[in-house]
């Protein structure tokens, strides 16, 4: 089996931010950005500030959109464009298919902020928008009593803001922007003004509705820099980069809805994501599949050298039917049966040798590895390497995904530390490195703590 047959089918989740559609039908697009700057100009006077650089995106019927960034990444400036407050230095939002002139009708907002105004009630700050759009005044009120029922505040409609908890006005500003009925929901970091737990609960009633089919708009977008909630609401999650904010990549959430944060795909999707957010040189593309990137850390390989294990099949092999006794194999090398084990772990592991019964057997491939010549031997425990070791493929995978075909030692200790303890992080890399090396997947330089492909190998 190809490392491409075994472990790139089934778990695709990345497009490129170029391009694939979602896998669920071909889906109307509601809000489209095409190619858009953004620059402010400096307080001095002179040049300005790059905040978004070349964005494109595309928000579908019907679909939750989270968009992931750090501080400072532009992501509410973003909003504010598609929001058409205002507008881009250069490229486009198109809304439903037509270039967007001034504030977009197809759009409501919800604020971090809340942003009430503290001199009308509940029920007035959530007419607000109806009485710009001219609705009449009894229509105000039952679409507005509709709403504030919606969120729960049934009860509170003639209170002031400031009578409210953090959690209530942030349940006026979802009620201010469900009563217009929007195409699309922007929310910009809706809950992180809030406490852990209001915000866990609100987050979980939005969630609710949606699921429910009961959402009194189309799609949401939502901005976020926290990667549990964009992974927990959205269909989809765009990670921007900063300096300037742009595009890294698009990662579709397919896990059933609600998505549950028990789901070991939906940890590892927070995992992989996390490691895009926190190593800017990541290149996100389609070939990235997350499952398989945080789970191969987790099984860790038997600190074992090359060396060692052909030495011990060599042994085997020499041996009348190519078998051993596992005491006297551990005797005649005179090593503690516990010492041996890992080096039968790994030969089991690459598919050389399986046991039984306290007997060491070759496989077929095993007795090739020990009997042929060098550059064979070479070539066999690459295949082998590929297609059982999922942190070897991993670690191509990510080679692969950067241009200059290396990254350092650092990122894929980070990866190791989520599974095992700091000082194994590093016996973890080191026997990768032997085996990587040894199967010419990779080489390593020491010096400059990098790992690069094999030159013939690296990405043009
Ligand atoms: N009107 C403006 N004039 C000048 N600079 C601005 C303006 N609005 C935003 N910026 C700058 O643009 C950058 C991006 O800001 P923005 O608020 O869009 O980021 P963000 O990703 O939403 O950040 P946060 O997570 O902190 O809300 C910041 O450096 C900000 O200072
Ligand atoms: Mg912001």
């Amino acid at each position: 089996m190809t490392v491409d047959s075994q472990w790139y089918s089934s778990l695709g989740s990345l497009r490129k931010k170029s391009g694939l559609i979602s896998n669920t039908a071909i889906m109307t697009d509601l809000i489209t950005v095409e190619g858009v700057n953004k620059s402010f100009p400096l307080p001095s006077g002179k040049g300005e500030f790059p905040v978004l650089s070349n964005v494109s995106l595309t928000v579908r019927l019907g679909e939750v959109v989270a968009l992931l960034g750090r501080s400072g990444s532009g992501k509410s400036t973003l909003l504010r464009i598609m929001a058409g407050l205002i507008s881009p230095s250069q490229g486009r939002v198109l809304s439903n298919g037509k270039p967007l002139r001034g504030a977009n009708d197809d759009v409501a907002m919800v604020f971090q902020s809340f942003a009430l105004l503290p001199w009308l009630t509940v029920k007035e700050n959530v007419e607000l928008g109806l009485d710009a759009r001219g609705v009449g005044r009894d229509e105000r009120a039952i679409k507005a009593l509709r709403a504030i029922d919606l969120v729960g505040l049934d009860g509170f409609e003639s209170a002031y803001p400031k009578e409210l908890s953090g959690g209530m006005k942030q349940r006026v500003g979802f009620a201010r922007a469900f009563v217009l009925e929007p195409q699309i929901l922007f929310m910009d970091e809706p809950f992180s003004a809030l406490d852990v737990l209001t915000s866990e609960n609100l987050r979980g009633e939005i969630d609710d509705l949606w699921n429910a089919k009961t959402f009194p708009a189309k799609s949401i977008l939502i901005v976020t820099h926290n990667i549990e909630e964009a992974v927990f609401l959205a269909d989809r999650v765009i990670i921007l980069g900063s300096n300037p904010g742009c595009i890294r990549g698009e990662l579709a959430i397919d896990l059933p809805r609600p998505h549950e944060r028990t789901d070991p795909r939906f940890k590892a999707l927070v995992d992989y994501i996390y490691s895009i957010i926190t190593n800017p040189e990541i290149e996100v593309t389609a070939r990235v599949l997350a499952p398989v990137l945080a789970s191969a850390y987790a099984k860790p390989l038997p600190h074992v050298r090359v060396g060692t294990i052909s030495g011990l099949l060599e042994l085997i092999v020499d041996q009348p039917e190519g078998t051993d006794d596992l005491p006297r194999l551990a005797e005649s090398l005179k090593l503690a049966v516990d010492d041996l084990l890992p080096i039968v772990d790994a030969a089991i592991l690459l598919g050389f040798a399986t046991t039984s019964a306290g007997d060491i057997y070759l496989t077929p491939v095993g007795q090739d590895f020990a009997t042929t010549t060098i550059l064979r031997s070479k070539e066999l425990f690459q295949q082998q390497a590929l297609q059982n070791v999922p942190v070897l493929v991993s670690m191509v995978q990510t080679l692969q995904e950067k241009r200059s075909g290396s990254m350092r030692k650092d990122f894929f200790l980070d990866l190791w530390s989520e599974h095992v303890p700091a000082a194994e992080t590093e016996r973890q890399f080191a026997t990768a490195v032997d085996w990587g090396r040894y199967a010419e997947l990779f080489e390593y330089d020491a010096s400059e703590e990098r790992l690069y492909l094999p030159q013939e190998a690296a990405v043009e």
